[in-house]
């Protein structure tokens, strides 16, 4: 019998850049851990770091030293100051949708071998919807796709949900308006983009909540902190907290041996479907 308790794994996408992975990834992940939820975050932000920065955390180390095998996971794995534990990315995250099986392997050993165990894997993938970042996404248990209210955030998110449509992935899909002003014009972006999805792919994506547009979020990034530290009180602080809530409500069905990352594997490297 193992002792593992299941995790949970979430990507984070949008399609276009900049439209607010990383923001909504790292406080959903910092208010989980306030929560005293275990959260590990993996950075799918090829060579920019930018979750390093988001955070304030400095590593020596990133993902590719794992994939080469000259570090652990418990090497490169940085202790932010919010409680959230990161693997910083690299140029390698982009590969871990193409190893070879013995390599999956001792990817799954250097998960499975983390001295902690985690709640919840959260990632926040690159933009662009190239083969790397929907393998990844859809080797998720649920994937939530940021949009903004302009007309290439929309179709970007409606194209990514199209590949991962095209790859036989309809569950699990949740649409989060950023930046918007309010519930009502958060409501009207689900609804419209999802309509467009019922009509032309034939299912229906969920609603994870919403983010209203706040000036304090470009100075959190500034202070390198995590709206719901700096500035618990606001009101974007609040939203990223339901984000939470959302995320830790999603079910965790996976308890197998290595919880949700031996399933998360096994997605990645199962045949795809072809469009
Ligand atoms: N709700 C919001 N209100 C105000 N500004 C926001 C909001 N969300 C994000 N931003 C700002 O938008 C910019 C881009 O956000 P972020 O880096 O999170 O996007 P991204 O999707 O991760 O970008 P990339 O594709 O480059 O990884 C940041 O400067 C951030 O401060
Ligand atoms: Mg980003």
């Amino acid at each position: 019998m193992s002792l593992k308790k299941p995790i949970k794994v979430v990507g984070v996408s949008s399609g276009k850049g900049g439209v607010g992975k990383t923001t909504v990834s790292v406080n959903i992940a910092a208010a989980l851990a306030k929560q005293g939820l275990d959260v590990l975050l993996l950075d799918g932000d090829l060579g920019l770091a930018n979750v390093q920065l988001a955070l304030g955390a400095a590593g020596e180390y990133n993902f590719s030293h794992v994939l080469s095998g000259e570090k652990t996971l418990d090497d490169v794995v940085i202790n932010t100051n919010s409680g959230v534990d990161l693997v910083p990315g690299a140029s390698g995250l982009k590969d871990l949708a193409s190893l070879s099986e013995k390599e999956t392997g001792s990817v799954i050993q250097a998960f499975s071998s983390l001295t902690k165990q985690y709640d919840i894997f959260l990632i926040d993938t690159a933009a662009g919807i190239s083969n790397s970042v929907v393998s990844l996404l859809g080797a998720c248990q649920h994937r939530i796709i940021v949009l903004k209210d302009d007309p290439s955030s929309i179709a970007d998110a409606y194209a990514t949900i199209k590949v991962l449509f095209l790859e036989g992935i309809t569950q699990d899909i949740y649409l989060l308006p950023n930046e918007v002003s309010g519930m009502d014009h958060g409501d009207q972006l689900f609804n419209n983009l999802n309509k467009v999805i019922v009509k032309f792919l034939g299912f229906e994506a969920s609603y994870a909540g919403f983010v209203r547009k706040d000036d304090v979020i470009p100075l959190a990034w500034k202070k390198a902190m995590p709206i719901v530290s700096c500035l618990p009180n606001s009101q974007s602080a609040r939203e990223f907290r339901n984000l939470a809530n959302f995320v830790n409500n999603l079910p965790s069905d996976v308890d197998n041996n290595n919880g949700g990352l031996q399933f998360f594997f096994n997605q990645l490297h199962s045949p795809r479907r072809s469009a």
